[in-house]
C-alpha cells in the first residue's frame, strides 16, 4: 500500500514546524516510518536554492522567477525523496508544497496562472498530496510572532520583513486553495488553538482520511 502524502501549510508563525514535528512523532509511534520534508529544501539542490531564496540581501525578483526556483526545488525533493518513499508504503509529512507557490508568488490571476500551469507540470493529477492541512492563522498574529522570533535571535529573511497586507494577500490564496480542493484540504483556524489541540484536530482529520481516502488513493496509483 502506498503511503500517505501529507503537507502542512501556513503563514510564518502559524505553528507548521511544532505540528510538523508533533505529527513525525504520532505517526512513529503508530509504527510507521514517516518521512519529514520541508520546502524549500529536502535534497542538497534544493537546500542551495533555498539559501538563494531566504537571502535577506537580493532584490525582489519578479514572483515567476521565484515560482520557478521553488519548483527546481519541489522536482528535485519529489524524484529523489517523496516518490521513491510513498512507493515504499512510508508516509510523507513535508511543510510547505505548491499552496505555498500559490499563496506567496501566486497573488495575482497572471502569476496564478503560471503557478498552476507548473504544479501540472512538476506535481501532476497523480502525484498531488492526499491532504493538504493549512493552519489558518490572523495575519497581524502571525506577524506579531514572526516578530517576536526574530528579537530573540533569528535573522530575518527577506520573507518576514512583509507587511501585514501582504500577509492578508496570502492568507486570501490559502483561502481559495481550500475552497478549490476541498476534498483533499484540511482548513484549521488555529487562532484560539494550543498546540495540543491543534495536534488533536490533524490527528482526527487523519482517521477521517483512512476511513474515506481520496479518489486517487482508493485507486492505488503508485
Ligand atoms: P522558512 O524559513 O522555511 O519559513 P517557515 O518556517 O515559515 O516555513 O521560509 C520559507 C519561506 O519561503 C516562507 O516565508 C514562505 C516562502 N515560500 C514561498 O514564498 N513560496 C514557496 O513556494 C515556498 C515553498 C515557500
Amino acid at each position: 500500500m502506498r503511503g500517505r502524502f501529507l503537507v502542512l501549510e501556513g503563514v510564518d508563525g502559524s505553528g507548521k514546524s511544532t505540528q510538523a514535528e508533533r505529527l513525525v512523532r504520532r505517526l512513529e509511534a503508530e509504527g510507521r516510518r514517516p518521512l519529514h520534508l520541508r520546502e524549500p529544501g529536502g535534497t542538497p539542490v534544493g537546500e542551495r536554492l533555498r539559501a538563494m531564496l531566504l537571502d535577506a540581501e537580493r532584490r525582489r525578483w519578479d514572483p515567476r522567477t521565484e515560482a520557478l526556483l521553488f519548483f527546481a526545488s519541489r522536482a528535485e525533493m519529489l524524484v529523489r525523496r517523496v516518490r521513491p518513499a510513498l512507493r515504499e508504503g512510508r508516509d510523507v509529512v513535508c511543510e510547505r508544497f505548491t499552496p505555498s507557490t500559490l499563496a506567496y508568488q501566486g497573488q495575482d490571476p497572471e502569476t496564478e496562472g503560471f503557478v498552476l500551469a507548473l504544479d501540472d507540470l512538476v506535481v501532476g493529477r497523480d502525484g498531488q498530496p492526499d491532504l493538504v492541512i493549512i493552519l489558518d492563522l490572523d495575519p497581524e498574529v502571525s506577524l506579531e510572532r514572526t516578530r517576536s522570533r526574530a528579537w530573540y535571535g533569528d535573522t530575518e529573511t527577506s520573507f518576514e520583513r512583509r507587511d501585514a497586507a501582504y500577509y492578508r494577500r496570502v492568507r486570501q490564496g490559502y483561502l481559495a486553495y481550500a475552497r478549490a480542493r476541498a476534498e483533499r484540504t484540511f482548513l484549521l483556524p488555529v487562532g484560539g488553538l494550543d498546540a495540543d489541540q491543534v495536534e488533536a484536530r490533524i490527528a482526527e482529520r487523519l482517521r477521517a482520511l483512512d476511513a474515506a481516502p481520496p479518489a486517487s488513493r482508493r485507486e492505488g496509483s503508485p
